[in-house]
């Protein structure tokens, strides 16, 4: 079996980049920020259950078990993450990819890059027409939106690497089998989502998936009906028996090539012979790479480096934030004031920025032009996570809004719609936060006949042209650029806070795009900044502020009093649109006592462990 799996993390630059930020932080003293000071011994202290909080509870009820029959963390995780790819299938996925980050209670934490690669002959002016003109559904909704899928790679090597050895691969892959075989009742939210994708929708529009998620009277299946997936459960089975192997070779790997054929012939041969094939599939590798980590309020905070920005932004306004006195602009509540919140839209605003024109895929990939030639687009991380560049983000904050910040630009000197999350506390105090997505609610809505699993559109996250927004309104710059064999750049953003070294504190992580980012800052700083209890904080209003567009996204719960001050004191202007992610989060007290929540904006559940691994 190939192990298709890379390890990046001794030459992981981001790692090396981080550390020199630390060393330099401690070093320069610099205020509000600490550096990681001497190691404290491991705390001992465990959390007194497990939990597994994820978007759809049967799904939460297997990992829960796997944790029950002594699985640790990363068991229940993939476990939890098989059976979505059954019962959640808007993005609960096969087909589509990801980033799990493990942090063992003793030790590093380490994250498994999952995410889609663009087959090797695809560029991005296979979105433009001939007049140079980009034709948004192409990179939505026909072959060209497909990336090479990663969850079975990176599922398998969660298992691999961090599982407790207590069970097989197949064994965590028998209630997803059994459930897409025996069928499920099809709860409110996925009869919603299907009711919504239709008539017009990408579910309609594609026969095989139409087939699937459709009665045979017609219409979207409706809360109540039975959900039969066999071809599924065969996929299923074919990946547990042989690995990424009989998911990436063999039968799978013939009908999703098959399919990808079909579907572009009918939109006219769009790919023709550029399209993704059995070279491209046989070449992929989830990626092992060392977190990008920072230091808030004295707290270790583990998150993913690129070809996601989320560790990077998370990171960047948690630094910058680090040097203002949150805790004097405290409401009567304990919640931020309208100046606390304005504060937090411009950092987001300021990070964002840096993202848009930095932050891409860091690998080295074949140059088109290059003769065999390899080609690198570097990101700067040192100097955007730099003591001397936060220190100026910081300074730009003022009282009022500042919507024509410009990102960082190197000297000639140095330094260059549907997601889903779980996560998982075993009670040994091992963690696992995995973001996993197909990228639009039902990824490309293109159903592979005959396997059952939904393809991605994730080729929408590069930058197709610059200053033309993706499907989330973000915009970006070369170093997110299509090339074939790159990875494109993600929001996603699993993250484990630390305290002490090792105790765990919070498990965290949502979809929503580059919401996912923010709504991750906003409950980690209410739980860590404002003290409030974990359910409180992921119910709060959030806002939500991305650079471009100028506006920032309010949540209609958010107290007119502040909307107004934001308004009117601070000069923030506003615009309509969701502002929100989904957050799945797990904090632990210090006494060891953890707390599920899942978003209250969604369907899904909070699982706790009574047994082996749950006491
Ligand atoms: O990787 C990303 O940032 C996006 N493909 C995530 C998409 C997403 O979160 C949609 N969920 N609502």
């Amino acid at each position: 079996m190939a192990a298709r799996l890379r390890l990046l993390l001794s030459a992981e630059r981001s790692w090396r980049a981080q550390a020199a930020f630390a060393a330099l932080l401690a070093a320069a003293g610099a205020p509000g920020c600490k550096g990681p000071g001497t190691p404290k011994p491991p705390e001992l202290q465990r959390p007194v259950a497990g939990v597994v909080v994820a978007e759809q509870s049967l799904a939460v009820e297997v990992g829960q078990r796997v944790l029950e029959q002594g699985g640790n963390a990363a068991d229940a995780a993939v476990a939890t993450a098989l059976m979505l790819a059954v019962v959640h299938p808007q993005a609960g996925n096969l087909g589509g990819g990801g980033f799990a980050l493990w942090v063992p209670h003793v030790g590093e934490g380490e994250v498994v890059d999952f995410r889609e690669v663009a087959p090797r002959r695809y560029q991005q002016d296979l979105y433009l027409d001939a007049d140079g003109e980009v034709v948004a559904r192409r990179s939505l909704e026909t072959p060209l939106a497909v990336g090479v899928p990663g969850s079975p790679a990176g599922l398998h090597a969660l298992w691999e690497r961090h599982g407790s050895g207590s069970f097989s691969f197949a064994q965590l892959a028998a209630p997803a089998i059994q459930t897409a075989r025996g069928g499920f009742t099809v709860g409110p939210y996925l009869a919603e989502d299907l009711a919504s994708s239709g008539p017009g929708g990408r579910i309609a529009a594609d026969p095989t998936a139409r087939a699937r998620f459709h009665r045979p009277d017609g219409g979207p299946l409706r809360e109540g009906d039975l959900l039969v997936q066999e071809d599924l459960a065969q996929t299923l089975e074919r990946l547990a028996a042989e690995g990424p192997d009989g998911f990436y070779g063999g039968r799978t790997a013939e009908l999703l090539l098959q399919t990808l054929r079909t579907v572009d012939a009918r939109e006219g041969l769009l790919a023709g012979d550029r399209l993704m094939d059995a070279a491209d599939l046989a070449a992929y590798e989830a990626t092992v790479r060392a977190p990008l980590t920072g230091w808030f309020r004295g707290f270790e905070v583990l998150s993913v480096p690129p070809p996601s920005s989320g560790g990077f932004v998370l990171l960047q306004v948690l630094s910058i934030l680090d040097g203002l006195p949150l805790e004097t602009e405290r409401d009567e509540a304990g919640g931020p004031t309208a100046r606390a919140l304005h504060w937090w839209i411009e950092a987001m605003r300021l990070a964002f920025a840096d993202r848009a024109e930095h932050l891409g895929d860091p690998e080295a990939f074949p140059d088109p032009e290059g003769q065999g030639a390899m080609r690198t687009l570097e990101v700067p991380l040192e100097a955007l996570l730099g003591a001397e560049w936060i220190a100026t983000r910081r300074l730009a904050i003022g009282e009022r809004a500042q919507p024509g910040v410009a990102p960082w630009v190197p000297t000639p000197t140095p330094e260059s719609p549907e997601t889903t999350h779980l996560s998982v506390l075993d009670a040994e105090g091992n963690a696992v936060a995995l973001t996993t997505t197909l990228n639009g609610t039902f990824g490309s809505g293109l159903l592979v006949e005959g396997a059952g699993f939904l393809l991605n559109n994730e080729l929408d996250d590069f930058s197709i042209q610059a200053g033309t927004p993706n499907m989330f309104g973000l915009v970006g710059a070369e170093a997110n650029q299509l090339y074939g064999g790159r990875r494109p750049l993600s929001s996603m953003t699993p993250t484990v806070v630390r305290e002490g070294g090792q105790r765990v504190v919070l498990v965290l992580g949502a979809p929503g795009g580059p919401r996912i980012i923010t709504s991750v800052l906003q409950v980690l700083l209410r739980v860590l900044v404002h003290g409030q209890p974990l359910e409180e904080a992921v119910a709060a209003p959030r806002v939500h502020q991305q650079w471009r567009p100028e506006g920032t996204a309010l949540e209609a719960a958010l107290p007119d009093g502040l909307r107004t001050a934001l308004e009117t004191t601070h000069g923030q202007p506003l615009r309509t649109g969701s502002a929100a992610g989904l957050i799945q989060a797990i904090a632990v007290d210090p006494t060891g006592q953890p707390t599920g929540a899942s978003d209250p904006r969604s369907d899904g559940a909070v699982g706790v462990a009574r047994g082996p691994k749950g006491r």
